[in-house]
């Protein structure tokens, strides 16, 4: 297993109570190498919180979370993380964003700019590059902040639901570009979504999450014959929309 959850826990202090709020309860959840992995859940889940515990940038109450059987203790540069609203640098270039995750791992200026090039052409954004954010698209922007994280060349990517803020055109052509992405580069990704079509679409597997106390309640392996063509239009692709649609509502309706 590439990444692994074991009996994970995490608890936020209430203000005014001696009682934490239990976030995530015992989640034990594996990511194979070079998988892509979508995770879905009703708001509140707990997903961010589980993709903050991996950046580690947080760290669990109780539990372990391994990569390469190695514990996580804190961010690493194996990691590059891709947020729902895009983090880019006003003052930079679109190529000058790229470029800002090579520079912290010092690449040479001239091989940087080369790499910083292939990343914005691989996305899609050649001739973009003198372009700064605000003269973007939102769509522009995101593909960006993928540019960056791909160009820092990690071996997972984390991705907190980063397609939520665009236009349904616009959200499945970056769906097509991430997964043609993932492809080619084998990278293991854990992509965070709430929409149940992205995480049939994108994912190898669907982690189904449950709230309060957030855990994976089931993990659903997605296989088409082919990938070619329509996927959404594939009966497969509705029975699988059915079953993780039928797990959540069961939430929801627990819940209520
Ligand atoms: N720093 C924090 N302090 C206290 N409670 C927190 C903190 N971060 C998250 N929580 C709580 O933990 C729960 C899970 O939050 P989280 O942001 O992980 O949910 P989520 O599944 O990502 O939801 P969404 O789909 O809305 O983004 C929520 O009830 C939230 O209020
Ligand atoms: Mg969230």
């Amino acid at each position: 297993m590439k990444i692994e959850f074991r009996q994970v826990t995490k608890e936020f202090a209430v203000r005014d109570s001696d009682r934490p709020f239990r976030a995530l309860d015992g989640i034990d959840l594996g990511v194979r190498e070079g998988e892509f992995l979508t995770l879905v859940g009703p708001s509140g889940c707990g997903k961010s919180t589980l993709l903050d515990l991996l950046t580690g940038l947080t760290a669990p109450t109780s539990g372990e979370i391994r990569i390469d059987g190695v514990p996580v203790e804190g961010p690493g540069l194996d990691r590059g993380i891709v947020f729902q609203q895009y983090a880019l640098f006003p003052w930079r270039t679109a190529l000058g964003n790229v470029e800002f995750g090579l520079e912290a791992k010092a690449v040479p200026r001239k091989e940087r700019s080369a790499l910083a090039r292939r990343h914005l052409d691989l996305v899609g954004l050649g001739g973009f590059g003198d372009r700064y954010p605000h003269e973007l698209s939102g769509g522009m922007r995101q593909r960006v902040a993928i540019a960056r994280s791909l160009a820092f060349d990690p071996d997972v990517l984390l991705m907190d639901e980063p397609f939520a803020a665009l236009d349904a055109q616009t959200r499945e052509s970056l769906q097509e570009e991430l997964l043609r992405i993932w492809e080619k580069t084998g990278k293991t990704i854990v992509f965070i979504t709430h929409g149940i079509d992205e995480a049939v679409y994108l994912g190898q597997r669907v982690a189904v999450m449950s709230s309060r106390p957030g855990r994976v309640r089931q993990v659903i392996d997605v296989s088409f014959d082919s990938r070619e063509g329509d996927l959404r239009a594939d009966p497969r692709f509705g029975e699988y929309r059915h079953a993780i649609w039928t797990l959540l509502r069961e939430e929801v309706a627990s819940v209520a």
